[in-house]
């Protein structure tokens, strides 16, 4: 299931035992294997291939520049949804053409940045990070617009900087992608996208309106989405519409799917990539086939089960009704079983047993239930609970696995707790792409009070 396996009771990250790494960087880190992005990267563009479909690659997943650079070596594009995510992704050298730009919202500096990179907030420091001079670097790829309102913010700022923003309309096809709450975006009481009978009319009253080039269609259901049904629901809505635009004279040629591709946190806990091309590919080939373009947005299924999170036992606690293992790591660091309850495989480094395996409740002799919590002053700060782990005490490091994707990128410095190091491993290297974020960082933007002069109405 993962690049990470033990070799002689030692778990490693392709060639690496990762004590070493927390030996040279400390924990909490994030370890991704080089390896095993290339191998997930390269087995979702093989299933999607019969579609020649372009693959973007989600920078909320994991935004570092570095991972961003060995996206685009594979020949990703990207897709983000903020103004930060997209100046990241151009440092990482993608073009302005291959990126997408998601979001409900948009903001004003947000878009003229993506349309002409003499607004862009990198301006003055691209330079520092080896970027050439990002004004005349052109408008992004493709706008996926989620509202009318941001349909005119998009004309006017285009029309005013004399350039033509090519967009998709973010269609919410009210179908139930089977996720949690919190990441089921394509039902239509989420905030996400535009209700799909309302995406012809505003085809047909905003075509032809300044500074807009209508390009096609965009879905992104949910995240992770453990079927493949609803992506085969949101694609016959879509279909639904692209053939009613065409009656009506207006060509679609861009279909972007999003992305939502699961990875299974426990084993087969949810169907392969495969399945969902299986079903995909056939609906879609005939319209590829009459020049229809289809885009993934993919993230999760590159990055998540590439990266770990590594943390240290601070404190083994031996309560009247609970056993807590206390890390170093915990909500401040992934905070996806606190936010939403989700389950990470977790391990000691230091483990001589046969390989255990992905599943809730391991069945080994000698384990002990507990809770695998963090520092955090939060009774929801917690990387397991109830969960059966071998032994361990104080000093032992942990792994807690399917962390590539939503883990830093959803770290924060709750408590005051600098973020996590980053290190890849690329068979026997080992590069820190990130250094632990350091306090006296975290303080500079408070280091001075400024007293700011506004004008006050009594
Ligand atoms: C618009 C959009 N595209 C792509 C993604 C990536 O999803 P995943 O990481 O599940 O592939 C997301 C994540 O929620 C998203 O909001």
């Amino acid at each position: 299931m993962s690049h990470f396996e033990w070799r002689d009771g030692r778990l490693h990250a392709d060639d690496i035992p990762v004590e070493a790494i927390a030996e040279a960087v400390g924990t909490p880190t994030y370890i991704y294997s080089a390896t095993a992005i290339r191998a997930a990267f390269h087995r979702l563009h093989t299933a999607f291939a019969p579609l020649d479909a372009e693959l973007h690659y989600a920078l909320k997943a994991s935004p570092n520049l570095h991972l961003v650079r060995l996206m685009r070596e594979l020949g990703a594009g990207a897709d983000v949804v903020s103004g930060g995510e997209l100046e990241r992704a151009w440092l990482a050298g993608t073009p302005m053409s291959e990126i997408v730009f998601a979001g409900v919202g948009k903001s004003e500096e947000e878009v003229r940045a993506a349309l002409d990179g003499r607004f862009s907030p990198l301006a003055a420091a691209a330079a520092r990070f080896g970027a050439p001079d990002p004004a005349g670097r052109g408008p992004v790829g493709l706008f996926n617009v989620e509202s009318e309102s941001e349909l005119g913010r998009l004309s006017r700022i285009a029309a005013e900087l004399a350039v033509r923003a090519r967009y998709c309309l973010r269609v919410n096809p009210n179908v139930d992608p089977h996720t949690h709450e919190y990441t089921t975006t394509g039902k239509e009481e989420n905030k996400f996208g535009i209700d799909a009978d309302r995406i012809v009319d505003l085809v047909e009253r905003w075509v032809g309106r300044p500074g807009l080039d209508f390009r096609g269609l965009h879905l992104h259901i949910g995240s992770p989405v453990p079927r493949v049904e609803p992506y085969a629901e949101a694609v016959a809505v879509a279909f639904e519409l692209i053939d009613e635009l065409a009656r009506r004279g207006h060509q679609v040629t861009v279909l972007n799917l999003g992305g939502g591709w699961p990875i299974p946190y426990t084993e087969g806990s949810v169907p392969p990539l495969e399945a969902y091309a299986e079903r995909l590919v056939p609906l879609l080939a005939g319209r590829v086939a009459r020049g229809l373009k289809v885009l993934l947005e993919p993230g999760r299924s590159i990055l998540g089960n590439s990266g770990l999170l590594l943390a240290r036992v601070e404190h083994v606690k031996r309560g009247r009704a609970k056993t807590f293992v206390i890390c170093d790591g915990g909500m401040h660091s992934l905070i996806r079983p606190a936010l939403y309850r989700a389950f990470h495989f977790a391990w000691p480094a230091r483990w001589q047993g046969p390989p255990p395996r992905w599943v809730e409740e391991p069945d080994l002799p000698g384990l002990e239930r507990c809770d695998l919590v963090g520092p955090i002053c939060e009774t929801g700060d917690f990387l397991a609970r109830g969960r059966l782990l071998p032994p361990v005490e104080q000093g032992d490091l942990i792994a807690v696995f399917s962390a590539g994707a939503y883990g830093i990128s959803m770290s924060s410095n709750y408590n005051d707790h600098g973020r996590p190091a980053e290190v890849l491993v690329d068979g026997s290297r080992v590069i820190q792409i990130n250094a632990r974020q350091r306090l006296d960082v975290l303080l500079e933007t408070e280091r001075e009070a400024v007293e700011l002069t506004v004008p006050v109405v009594s």
